[in-house]
């Protein structure tokens, strides 16, 4: 048994991080059982899952979405905020119940919530049906959890990041878009957040393994890529040669995938080398993920992140004016500790400058271990949710303001499946990834064709197939 800890985890370690081939462990023990996975929080997570699902594949499981059927649940998890914290402890509550009828039911737990010491504490005591718990940074470990898993419970949560592995095998969710990792952890700490300590230090992917990856994706036919780390823009820092964001970019967009996106962007280091690259490229995609999570300087200094309201906007209008018809979207946190009226007055007038085309809004959740959880609160949860539903309104109707200007213009779209929303469509996203259900054949999916809109919702597009060759 190996329990996490929040004081290593802060710790920054000098050691260099090895670049291992990762060894996967086939076996044909649970030939003609059943997983069932859930994932919750980022990207991060849902292509970990990916990994998750390759591993367990390779044991003998076969995937079900039906939770009753299956012989082994996975909850790849998320620790974010207190309510996502919250929804896996409900979701527990569900399967111990499925498990009192079912003994055998194997139940393991994986991603960030292992990494806090006290979440892992909680299950070890209270949580005794839980079989397996393991980390982020041991996710190559499983195959072994689950192979060597006897009564007892069997916890791995490593407190260090470990070293960064190639070779990694994904059963991937879709086969027109993929995700491809450049990075793991994060080195920003900021005073808010819990991803340093869940996902351990910055460890770049060498260039080469990077490049090696969307070649073989190109391939195999994928039309769309997305770089992936909590912090892009850092891509490089820690590995010795001098190595950016910008120069990876470049030489992803030059294999020539059909789109290329990349997430998430950090303000702070975000050069004017990227914005150029962004705008020379045609196939990197003219959309920002930039979150902005307070307009007040005072409040940003709080939370560790490293520039003004000023700076950021400057940043902002660059993309604007360089990025042709760039659309930007972002975050933003509301009750922060010590947020007056005022400071929430210039979060909301920077929103009324940037006029987003979407954003996810948050209300401040203290997070144990963080530099955050110990500044005084003094917003009460009343005046929080009032904020928050104040710029969610704004938000939603900057959101509908900018779709609708898509109205009556043709625009490429990639078809990823049928509509969600009425079966005899299809939907896609556009290049600036604006959600459209179009009026289309099934057989245009995972082609790129031309849609001309003729419906804006705050959320979504409506259009038509208007050339169906491939553009
Ligand atoms: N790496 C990304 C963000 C990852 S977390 C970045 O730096 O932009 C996604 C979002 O969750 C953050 O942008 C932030 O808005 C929100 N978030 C993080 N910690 C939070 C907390 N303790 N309470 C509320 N929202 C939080
Ligand atoms: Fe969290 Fe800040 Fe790192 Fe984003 S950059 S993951 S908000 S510490
Ligand atoms: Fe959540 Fe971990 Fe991602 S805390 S947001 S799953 S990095």
């Amino acid at each position: 048994m190996n329990l996490p800890n929040m004081k290593s985890a802060k710790i920054r370690g000098e050691k260099n991080v090895e670049y291992r081939n990762q060894e996967n462990l086939f076996s044909t023990q649970f030939e003609g059982k059943k997983y069932f996975i859930r994932t919750y929080g980022c990207q991060m997570n849902v292509h970990d899952s990916e990994e998750i699902c390759f591993i367990v594949e390779n044991l003998g499981f076969q995937k079900t979405e039906i939770l009753e059927e299956a012989d082994l649940v996975l909850l790849n998890t998320c620790a974010i905020r207190e309510n996502a914290h919250d929804k896996v402890f409900g979701y527990l509550g569900r399967v111990k119940h499925l498990k009192r009828n079912k003994p055998d039911l194997m139940v393991a737990i994986g991603g960030c919530m292992p990494q806090q010491e006290s979440v892992t504490k909680n299950i070890l005591e209270k949580h005794p049906y839980v079989d397996i718990v393991f980390g982020t940074h041991n996710i190559h470990e499983l195959s072994k959890m689950i192979l060597n898993h006897q009564k007892k419970q069997e916890i791995e949560v490593y407190s260090i990041e470990g070293n960064v592995y190639e070779n990694i095998f994904y059963k991937r969710d879709s086969k027109i878009t993929a995700w491809v990792n450049i990075m793991y952890g994060c080195d920003k700490f900021c005073t808010y957040c819990i991803v340093p300590y869940t996902r351990g230090k910055q460890r770049s992917r060498k260039m080469e393994d990077i490049l090696k990856e969307v070649y073989e994706l190109k391939e195999k036919g994928y039309q769309e890529i997305t770089l992936l780390g909590q912090n892009v823009n850092a891509y490089g820092k820690d590995l010795k040669k001098t190595l950016d964001f910008a120069t990876l970019l470049e030489k992803v967009a030059m294999i020539g995938i059909a789109r290329v996106r990349f997430v998430t962007s950090h303000p702070w280091d975000f050069t004017e080398k990227m914005i150029d690259i962004i705008a020379k490229y045609d196939n990197v995609m003219p959309y920002i993920h930039l979150p902005l999570q307070s307009g007040s300087s005072k409040i940003l200094k709080l939370m560790g992140r490293r520039y003004t309201t000023e700076e950021y906007l400057t940043l902002f209008h660059k993309m604007k004016e360089r990025i042709p018809n760039v659309a930007i979207t972002t975050d933003i946190i509301v009750g922060f500790p010590g947020e007056t009226e005022q400071d929430f007055m210039k979060t909301l007038e920077v929103v009324n400058t940037c006029k987003y085309d979407g954003a996810f809004t948050f209300i401040y959740s203290p997070r144990e271990g963080t530099p955050a959880s110990k500044m005084k609160d003094e917003v009460s949860d009343f005046v929080k949710e009032q904020r928050l539903q104040i710029l969610n309104e704004r938000i939603n109707q900057y959101s509908l303001e900018n779709n609708q200007k898509y109205i009556n213009k043709i625009v490429p779209v990639l078809i990823q499946g049928i509509s969600e929303k009425d079966k005899n469509k299809v939907y896609g996203y556009t290049d600036t990834m604006k959600l459209v259900n179009v009026n289309a054949e099934k057989n245009t999916i995972g082609t790129i064709i031309l849609v001309k809109i003729n419906a804006a919702k705050s959320f979504s597009l409506d259009g038509e197939i208007v050339i169906s060759t491939k553009v």
